[in-house]
């Protein structure tokens, strides 16, 4: 599978479960936006079958590499993002949960999940996109790892695809900031993710982001149907660093907060 291809098929499968992705995206287009793609991001757990490396393997394996770490203590989570040399292709960001220090009741749900995936510990670029490659969870299993982990929770329901794209603000031609960008969604009636105040980061770190609310979306459960928390879009506006390049990386601090976008507490 070529690069194109699979940033269409993460693409496609996002846009099924998040069409209000796909409405902002139409928006833009139609009020004559050229939309780029910033970043995409993925979710996994840490473990030998599907830790980082194992889900960055269809994007190394087309000339991505990994460019810098971050750490989320209070999730539990490490993430690392991929470049590609092409600079016109999205950056991939692969987060991972720490499973080794979350609970025994966390720690046994997950391992069965994956436990389902066989022996190999190498995957083939549709896993990526392809959702959930376990057998569907109960509701109340959902219910009880959202307690601990809200990430976990989404993980296990949704599995292996684009968590959110992200739009980079500064290519957009009528909007000169990020909160022009966010009053215009929100007087098309889209719900902006607001813990931590609907801007996080600042100049300073010369990185802004801001997230739609993820939307519900109805998921079958082994037991029941449910409406659940699913994917969100982002905005990224980045600043110049002292010798004039635009920054690149990630904030930490901002990221986790943006984690919360699927998390239905999150106001
Ligand atoms: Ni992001």
């Amino acid at each position: 599978m070529n690069t194109k291809r699979l940033l269409e098929s993460l693409w496609s499968d996002y846009i099924g479960i998040n069409p209000q992705a796909l409405s902002i995206h139409k928006l833009l287009k139609q009020a004559g936006e050229p939309i780029v793609n910033d970043h995409i991001a993925i979710r996994t757990f840490r473990h030998a079958k599907t830790g980082i490396n194992i889900i960055a393997s269809p994007f190394t394996s087309l000339g991505y590499h990994g460019e810098a770490e971050y750490e989320f203590p209070e999730k539990k989570l490490y993430a690392r993002f991929y470049k590609h040399p092409n600079p016109k292709l999205p950056k991939i960001f692969i987060s991972e949960l720490k499973i080794d220090t979350c609970s025994t009741f966390l720690q046994q749900t997950v391992n069965a999940l994956i436990d389902q995936l066989g022996n190999t510990l190498a995957i083939p670029a549709d896993f990526v996109f392809n959702g959930i490659p376990w057998k569907p969870i109960p509701y109340k299993t959902y219910q009880t790892l959202k307690q601990e982990s809200e990430y976990a929770a989404w993980l296990s329901a949704f599995g292996f695809r684009a968590n959110h794209f992200t739009i980079l603000v500064n290519t957009l031609k009528h909007f000169r900031s990020l909160h022009q960008l966010n009053e215009y969604l929100k007087q098309h009636g889209f719900k902006l993710n607001s813990a931590g105040g609907e801007i996080k980061g600042s100049k300073e770190v010369y990185l802004e982001q801001s997230s739609t609310l993820a939307a519900p979306v109805p998921v079958s459960f082994a037991d029941t149907n449910a409406v659940i928390p699913g994917c969100y879009y982002e905005f990224a506006y980045r600043y110049k660093l002292p010798d004039g390049r635009l920054y690149d990386g990630f904030v930490a601090k901002s990221a986790d907060k943006i984690f919360e976008s699927t998390d239905s507490k999150a106001k």
